[in-house]
């Protein structure tokens, strides 16, 4: 049905306007409580079995909404009613920005992929800082991923970012830094060690001195050389983080300026959460994200080492319902492989 819909109107309109148009709606059911809570029955996933904990947060299951749908921490408790083990929210600026000039989404549908240069348009941290208290009426997770405001130099970076934290680290389930986005100049550079460390360590600072103490993760580009990838997964353990997210979309393509994610970002993806888990074992939690279409690309993920999973591209393409069928599925699964935990998977072939 999702198939016909998407391929008869969807894809025909400008796709950041079918983005917005599904925010909103989603904005609007986040504010009916009823309706909310009945989609949350239907579709949020409730076997036992799923369960998952890391860094001393319960995930109802492993399958998340990465970063970059939910900007603005519009709609979390609404896509968590569409079946969701997590959502996070952002990316996140300390300071308000509209991003690039449009048109800066593209799907490329016959590779299952999108290329976007949104370049964080978000409202900023003190909106964000808003919409986060207010009641869920459903229970959701949120990790709150942030990144570096375009105006603020290099330079003066980490401030930027602890600014952010500041504000936001007391409301998230987990906080993440964002230095792995392509569409904003010079960020990427921020995963060098010698960048990267006074900024993880002044983040951590402050998400250590929360009244829970906010678990932490750095979010890293799939275009990182293998040692580059050694050397934050080593930084990681140093500082003392709570995990790492891999990865963000990729600029290796021929086609528009822009990060690639989808099906295309599959292969890198996998093979640099492997790298990391011969890397650091289950020192750090590992959350895999690129190019997750269905339950066995889930799978394959826990498999290979990672304790969360995260699809957005995924969504695009499966419809509504996609991470609710994912989990019926991967029940399924636990009990076909007698399981009575899908934990049982996690890292079983690395
Ligand atoms: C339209 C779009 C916007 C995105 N915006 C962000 C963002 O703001 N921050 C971020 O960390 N990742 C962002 N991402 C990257 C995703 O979170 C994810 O890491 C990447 O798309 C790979 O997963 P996928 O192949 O399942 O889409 C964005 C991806 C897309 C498609």
């Amino acid at each position: 049905m999702y198939r016909l819909v998407f391929s008869q109107v969807l894809r025909r309109f400008d796709a950041e306007a079918v983005h917005h148009l599904t925010v909103s709606a989603l904005a609007l059911l986040a504010r009916l409580p009823l309706l909310k809570r009945l989609l949350h029955q239907a579709f949020a996933p409730h076997d036992p079995a799923l369960r998952v904990s890391a860094f001393g947060v319960h995930f109802p299951g492993p399958l998340g909404l990465a970063a970059g749908f939910d900007k603005d921490a519009a709609c979390a408790e609404a896509v968590a009613s569409l079946g969701f083990g997590h959502v996070e929210v952002g990316t996140i600026t300390a300071h308000a920005q509209p991003g690039n000039p449009r048109p800066r989404l593209f799907r490329l549908v016959p590779e299952r992929a999108v290329i976007n240069r949104m370049g964080f348009n978000n409202a900023g941290a003190v909106a964000a800082d808003r919409r986060l208290r207010r009641t869920r009426g459903v229970p959701v997770v949120v990790g709150v991923n942030i990144g570096k405001t375009k105006v603020v130099p290099e330079s003066e970076a980490t401030a930027d970012y602890v600014a952010s934290a500041r504000r936001l680290a007391p409301l998230a389930d987990y906080l993440v830094v964002n230095v792995s986005s392509p569409n904003t100049p010079g960020l990427r550079n921020l995963q060098a060690v010698s960048l990267l460390r006074p900024l993880l360590t002044a983040v951590k600072e402050v998400a250590d001195a929360t009244p829970r103490r906010t678990p932490l993760l750095v979010k890293i580009a799939p275009d990182l050389a293998d040692e580059d990838v050694d050397a934050v997964a080593e930084l990681a353990v140093e500082l003392g983080l709570d995990g790492i997210i891999a990865t963000n979309t990729t600029i290796r393509h021929g086609g528009e300026t822009g990060g690639l994610s989808g099906r295309p970002l599959k292969a890198r993806s996998l093979e640099v959460l492997r790298r990391l888990r011969a890397k650091v074992g289950d020192r750090l939690t590992l959350v895999s994200a690129g190019g997750v279409e269905d339950a066995d690309d889930v799978w394959e993920r826990l498999l290979a080492g990672a304790t969360l999973v995260q699809g957005y591209t995924g969504w695009i393409y499966g419809g509504p319902l996609w991470a609710s069928r994912i989990h019926r599925q991967l029940s399924r699964r636990v009990r076909r492989h007698g399981m009575k935990s899908i934990t049982e998977a996690i890292g079983r072939t690395s």
